[in-house]
């Protein structure tokens, strides 16, 4: 990270302190988060860094150093920055700070990351969640773990317009490498669970680029707000699709909407998935895992409908790989990564056959990355 400090003190000045949070793979429990249910996450070892040093008066200073930009706001006028949209992973940050009555001074700040971008690895929620821990220990504004992953979830859906839940700023916050973490999102209750050391979780990119603000994203949250809102006329109990099982689902099924029954499905099959799952892990049966990793892809490819083409393609391109126990999309979908459970022994020989035949059936070159 010199580089970054370098560029800080040339531009700025100033002694800055450096602080950083990693992007995230999601192993198991997609679209459940905003749906009050599980997830079971892990920390990748790619990460947002940012260098910060307090100012006097009341300006935010920023640059990003891999797109060699710059921006400047005021801490008294914050504003959606049109320009620079970088820049309103910061400026959203410190708005929902002060909205929470934290006090902040203006400050400098320099930006750098190696996460894949709109790789479905989180690089939003990396950068907020490296924000708000630079701006929580220079302002000493003393905030726990917990709250500093809202402070970021706050930002996504009133500062940025995406209506997301708490996984991903919480697996980056509170998440440890090596270990997957079990959320309940409705409780925040949380646990740390050791991976198989005989097996990997290896991340594929598509390449094809997912944006979440302006796509399907915020509209399967309101499916699954419509769905809840028609099921709790017969169940007045049910607050959220968590609260759903199986019985009560087969009992609204043709009060709702067949869509809005499919998009439930997923959401309810899937927080099942991830109990069931967190149960093989602790019992180290990487199979059953597998499968379960393979269920849940395709009730997101039918049920919920976030997968893609190229998703399929490379998720279907392993099938028959006896070395892969599982494969899923992973993140919000609409393109993005793939992760797949593999052997450790074959990792090498997986990522080349499946490459090599994504390459054949979509021209695409992917990219690998190990978790
Ligand atoms: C994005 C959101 C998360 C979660 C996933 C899907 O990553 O930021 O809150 O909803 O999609 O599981």
């Amino acid at each position: 990270m010199l580089e970054l400090v370098e560029r800080h003190i040339k531009s700025y000045g100033g002694e800055p302190r450096v602080f950083k949070a990693p992007g995230r793979v999601n192993l198991i429990g997609e679209h459940t988060d905003y749906n009050d249910g599980y997830v079971l996450p892990t920390p990748i070892d790619r990460y947002l860094w940012v260098t910060i040093s307090p100012r006097e008066d009341d300006a935010i200073r920023l640059q990003a150093m891999d797109y060699n930009e710059w921006a400047e706001h005021r801490l008294s006028s914050i504003s959606y920055d049109k320009e620079h949209l970088w820049a309103n992973y910061v400026l959203g940050v410190a708005h929902s700070l002060m909205g929470r009555g934290y006090i902040l001074n203006g400050f400098d700040m320099s930006i750098h990351g190696d996460v894949p971008l709109g790789a479905g690895l989180s690089s939003s929620a990396a950068l907020e969640t490296a924000v708000v821990r630079a701006l929580n220990e220079t302002f000493s504004l003393g905030i726990d773990p917990v709250e500093m992953a809202y402070i970021g979830k706050q930002c996504e859906n009133e500062f940025l317009g995406v209506q997301s839940g708490i996984m991903d700023q919480f697996v980056s916050g509170l998440g440890v490498y090596g270990k997957a973490l079990f959320v309940d999102c409705r409780t925040n209750t949380h646990s740390l669970h050791d991976l198989d050391p005989d097996c990997a979780f290896v991340i594929l990119n598509t390449m094809v680029s997912r944006e979440l603000s302006g796509s399907d994203y915020n509209v399967r949250k309101s499916q699954c707000d419509e769905a809840v809102r028609i099921i709790s006329e017969d169940h007045p109990e049910v607050k959220a699709l968590r609260d759903v099982d199986k019985t009560m689902l087969k009992g609204t099924w043709g009060k709702l909407p067949e869509m809005i029954s499919r998009r439930a499905r997923h959401v309810v099959t899937e927080n099942k998935r991830v109990l069931d799952s967190l149960k093989f892990l602790k019992e180290g049966d990487m199979k059953a895992f597998g499968g379960l990793m393979y269920a849940s892809h395709e009730s997101l490819r039918h049920d919920y409908e976030v997968t893609c083409k190229e998703l399929d393609i490379m998720v279907d391109a392993t099938l028959d790989i006896s070395e892969c126990y599982g494969s899923r999309m992973t993140g919000a979908g609409f393109g993005g990564c793939t992760v797949s459970l593999v052997k450790k022994t074959h990792v090498d020989g997986f990522v080349e056959k499946v490459s090599g035949r994504y390459l054949k059936l979509t021209g695409k070159k992917c990219e690998a990355y190990l978790t």
